[in-house]
């Protein structure tokens, strides 16, 4: 600090930036990003099944104001607030009047008990004490209803500043901060953040300032992210620094992957001039990182020292490391999906679109019934029954969290999951910040259509089976000719795009971005995107496969005991699975062969179940010993097992297809 005291005044000057500093891509309004094709499917089968249901007879959302008066965390009301979020953009998406209705209702009730210090919530005219963080997830589905309905925004913009007035206030006298809230306080940055990019309304002040206010309140992500802090094995035994065991929590680890980049857009904590000052002042004084350095390099630990095959981490409560019979519970995968999705916006690493498109393509489906009734609390790698497990591998969570049901061992995963399709399709295309470019991020099947800048409007549709094929068909049309960019993803090999039926030349993606030249009128071009079977170094000398996006497990036969169902809804059903074929095997890697060059025309629906994604891996495997505690999880791998059978072949099929698995597998030499 001393020896560069005189650099500080400059440093200073550097700093003295304001307002927000931009994102690198914006998000387009809700509704202009739809799916089509499987996708669309898969929406439909979310709609039909226990999202786009239980507000009609699960007590926990079905009453209709502001619910939760039965929440788990008494002082948090989180049921309504979550459930909102997520069925705003799912029922926009699906065009559901049903579902329309209902969340149009909660808008209204909450707006029109708004008290008049500007509270918004449930803790009005009662003696319930008074913590910020449920209005979050609220917030988030009132902006979505907003930008897909812009004649909601005086009611809404009104009631979001002045409950900002109130919140502001109360965090400078030290109120509405629970443990909870104190981690979650980045969701709030975004919202003000949007209010200040769309509707300041004269308030850039004092939204900076609850901003800050927020940051100071708050848990200091910047430390628990950091390599200093960083835990490299699961938590259960490790005293947390901050003595806030809550940073170590999964779902706020997976929220508070947005702190960093959302405090970047007030601190400038890496931008322009300061950038280049900064750096020399970090690396001379603390080494600590700026924001968005540290953003990233936090999103890297995590999954470095917890990450899964599956594109997650896991923390069955908390951190959890890296051994395959540990959890990963669903909230957080959502929450991972969407905090990703912001960080591509603001820094433009391709990397977190990556991530985000393989928790989509097999974390997120993995750990719901093909029919999406039934959720679980926790998934595993290797996960041989979904049980109400004796012994229990889960330090801080119930015996029952890996069971199908209507709401294992907690209810918010019933609540909180339904956003995780309609988020990731609603970001799926983004524009440049000056709106002069389109940029489709996610691969799949869309359309959208939208104006860019000049007076430009510009549809196009995304033909394709993507993940469960290579070849990607974009037709666009405009009214100008624009530069359209499309992710390649980092694990294609080989790529080749073919322009206007022109030859197809290999792709030349820059920063994960291929830019096409698009003329006035239609455009038309042909992605193919193959990729080489891979392996990836797992625990105890094991492996796990993928190719592309899709991670490739064992498909364990099953069969299923229903252990309860719903009173009200009899499809509602907690199911037992237990395996019904051996899954002890190694697998010979060199042997590995991809099945499935030219999917059929139509996919099965629902398509995430058993024996319907149609490519598969064969793999040589031979029988060993594989210890079971209980009857009910798999031990670690066995590291170089003999063989205790004659080999066979087995298939691995889509990860998010398998109910029962086995994900990471011992390996052997077969000749
Ligand atoms: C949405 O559904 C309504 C009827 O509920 C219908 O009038 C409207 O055309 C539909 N919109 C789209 C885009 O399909
Ligand atoms: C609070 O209670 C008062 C007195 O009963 C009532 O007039 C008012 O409408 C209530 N406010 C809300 C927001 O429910
Ligand atoms: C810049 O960011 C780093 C890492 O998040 C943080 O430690 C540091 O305090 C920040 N500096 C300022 C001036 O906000
Ligand atoms: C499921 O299969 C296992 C193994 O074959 C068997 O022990 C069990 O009784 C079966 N359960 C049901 C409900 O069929």
């Amino acid at each position: 600090m001393k020896a560069i005291g005189t650099l500080l005044p400059l440093i200073g000057l550097a700093l003295a930036q304001t307002g927000l500093a931009p994102k690198k891509y914006l998000s387009l309004p809700l509704g202009t990003v739809k799916p089509s094709g499987w996708l669309m499917d898969q929406l439909k089968v979310q709609t039909n099944g226990l999202a786009g249901h239980e507000h009609e007879f699960y007590d926990y959302v079905s009453q209709t104001d502001w619910v939760g008066g039965n929440s788990f965390y008494s002082n948090l009301e989180e049921a309504g607030s979550y459930w909102f979020n997520a069925m705003v953009p799912n029922g926009i998406l699906v065009n559901s009047s049903a579902i329309n209705a209902k969340t149009s209702a909660f808008l209204s009730y909450v707006l029109s008990h708004q008290d008049s210090t500007g509270w918004l919530g449930p803790e009005v005219n009662t003696t319930k004490p008074r913590y910020l963080w449920g209005r979050y997830p609220f917030m988030f589905g009132a902006i979505q209803m907003v930008e897909h309905d812009p004649s909601l925004t005086d009611q809404v913009v009104t009631a979001l500043h002045k409950f900002v007035a109130l919140a502001n206030t109360m965090l400078h006298s030290g109120k509405g901060v629970e443990s909870w809230t104190a981690t979650r306080w980045e969701d709030f940055v975004i919202v003000l953040q949007w209010l200040y990019d769309n509707h300041p309304n004269g308030k850039e002040d004092l939204l900076i300032d609850t901003m800050k206010q927020l940051k100071y309140t708050g848990v200091p992500w910047e430390k628990v992210f950091s390599a200093q802090y960083f835990p490299t094995t699961a938590v259960e035994h490790t005293p947390n620094p901050f003595n806030l065991p809550l940073t170590w929590h999964g779902v706020n680890m997976a929220e508070g992957l947005k702190a960093l980049p959302s405090t970047y857009r007030f601190t400038h904590n890496q931008s322009g001039i300061a950038r280049s000052w900064q750096i020399s002042f970090s690396a001379l004084t603390t080494g600590e990182l700026l924001d968005l350095n540290a953003a990233s390099a936090g999103w890297d630990l995590l999954f470095q020292y917890h990450g899964r095959p599956s594109g997650i981490f896991a923390a069955d409560e908390y951190l959890a490391g890296l051994e395959a019979v540990r959890g990963t519970e669903l909230c957080l995968v959502v929450e991972t999906m969407f905090s990703g999705s912001y960080l591509y916006q603001v820094i433009g690493d391709p990397k977190f679109a990556d991530r985000v498109e393989r928790i989509t393509y097999n974390a997120l489906p993995a750990t719901l019934t093909g029919d999406m009734w039934s959720r679980q609390y926790l998934q595993q790698q290797n996960q041989i029954a979904a049980k109400n497990m004796n012994p229990n591998p889960f330090p801080n969570d119930g015996s029952y969290s890996n069971v199908f049901g209507l709401e294992p061992n907690y209810p918010c995963c019933t609540v909180n999951h339904p956003q995780g399709w309609p988020k990731f399709i609603s970001n799926a295309f983004l524009t440049t910040p000056d709106q002069t470019s389109l940029v489709n991020i996610y691969l799949g099947p869309f359309q959208t259509s939208t104006t860019l800048s000049s007076s430009n409007p510009v549809s196009v549709t995304v033909d394709t089976q993507y993940p469960f094929s290579d070849t990607l068909t974009t037709t666009i049309t405009a009214a100008k000719a624009f530069t359209y960019y499309v992710r390649i993803p980092s694990w294609v090999v080989g790529g080749t795009i073919s322009i206007n039926g022109a030859t197809a030349k290999a792709v030349n993606p820059s920063n994960g971005l291929q830019a096409v030249s698009v003329g006035a009128g239609t455009t038309k071009f042909v992605l193919n995107l193959p990729a080489p079977i891979t392996t990836e170094s797992r625990p105890h000398g094991s492996i796990a496969v993928h190719r592309g996006p899709l991670h490739y497990a064992f498909d364990i036969a099953r069969n299923q005991t229903v252990l309860t169902k719903n009173s009200q809804q009899p499809l509602a059903v907690d199911l037992e699975f237990d395996a019904t074929v051996n899954w002890q095997y190694a697998i010979d890697p060199a042997t590995l062969k991809f099945n499935g060059g030219s999917p059929p025309s139509t996919l099965p629906s629902p398509i995430f179940d058993s024996g319907k994604p149609p490519m598969s891996i064969t793999a040589t495997a031979c029988p060993i010993s594989w210890a079971k505690a209980g009857d009910t999880f798999a031990a670690s791998p066995p590291t170089s097992p003999a063989c205790t059978g004659s080999q066979t072949t087995i298939k691995l099929i889509p990860y998010g297809a398998t109910k029962l698995r086995i994900g990471e597998f011992p390996v052997f030499k077969s000749n």
